[in-house]
């Protein structure tokens, strides 16, 4: 990569910059202090440190975010606080997509990635990635077997579908939920076609990746082979 690269095909005053900034700041490459606007390097390779500090290069950036609840999975909206008012300088640069809403009042673990196809990994219903779900319910839990043989629900289109549990765990009010499909409220709708009111939902988990010891509204960087 050129530090200059396709500077001469644009205005005069971005190349200008680079040189002020390589002037006012000092731009180091595998520990050797570059000064030529010019000089050729490989972020994938190569160390870059701006005054003492490291900038890491990412050519994807993937965060597992800690969604609180009132947040909306969206970028924009005139109601609500969208998750990505929670990213904080660098990330809040990154244009990132989200794999995998969460509905407003549910919370926990949410994916947001700058890759496009890391988005189909994660949410195509073909690829049977495993969530996790902690559920609490208003009342105990009795229905193990029927969530297990599967119930019919609807979809986002309203088309029926058979939905199943893979794995639960009971301990009174409170299931801990693994499915391996994500439709629109599927978990909600689960319980609801079994006559029970879900008073919290929160993620904890996708495949390999886990809520860690994230507080609410904080997130950390993930590369997509830990999914
Ligand atoms: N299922 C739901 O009902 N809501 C969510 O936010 C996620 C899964």
């Amino acid at each position: 990569m050129r530090i200059d690269k396709h500077l001469s095909d644009i205005k005069i005053e971005r190349r200008s910059m680079v040189k002020k900034f390589l002037l006012t700041h000092e731009v180091m490459i595998n520990g050797q202090v570059i000064k030529e606007s010019d000089y050729h390097f490989d972020p994938d390779q190569n160390e870059l440190m701006i005054d003492g500090e490291l900038i890491p290069y990412f050519k994807n950036m993937n965060l597992v975010l800690y969604k609180p609840k009132g947040y909306l999975s969206a970028h924009k909206d005139t109601m609500h606080q969208t998750v990505f008012s929670l990213l904080k300088a660098p990330f809040d640069h990154f244009n990132f997509k989200i794999a995998g809403r969460l509905d407003l009042d549910a919370e926990g673990l949410l994916i947001l990635t700058t890759d496009g196809k890391f988005v189909h990994e994660v949410t195509h219903p073909k690829k049977h990635l495993d969530k996790v779900y902690e559920v609490t319910l208003n009342r105990i839990f009795v229905d193990q077997e029927s969530l297990i043989e599967g119930v019919m629900i609807k979809d986002e289109f309203n088309e029926p579908y058979l939905a199943k549990a893979k794995h639960i765990k009971v301990s009174n009010h409170l299931v801990t939920l693994t499915i391996d499909t994500g439709k629109f409220h599927q978990v909600k709708r689960m319980f609801q076609s079994l006559g029970y009111d879900v008073i919290k939902l929160k993620r904890i988990q996708i495949g390999n990746l886990n809520l860690r010891d994230l507080t609410e509204g904080h997130y950390y960087p993930f590369r997509k082979e830990e999914l």
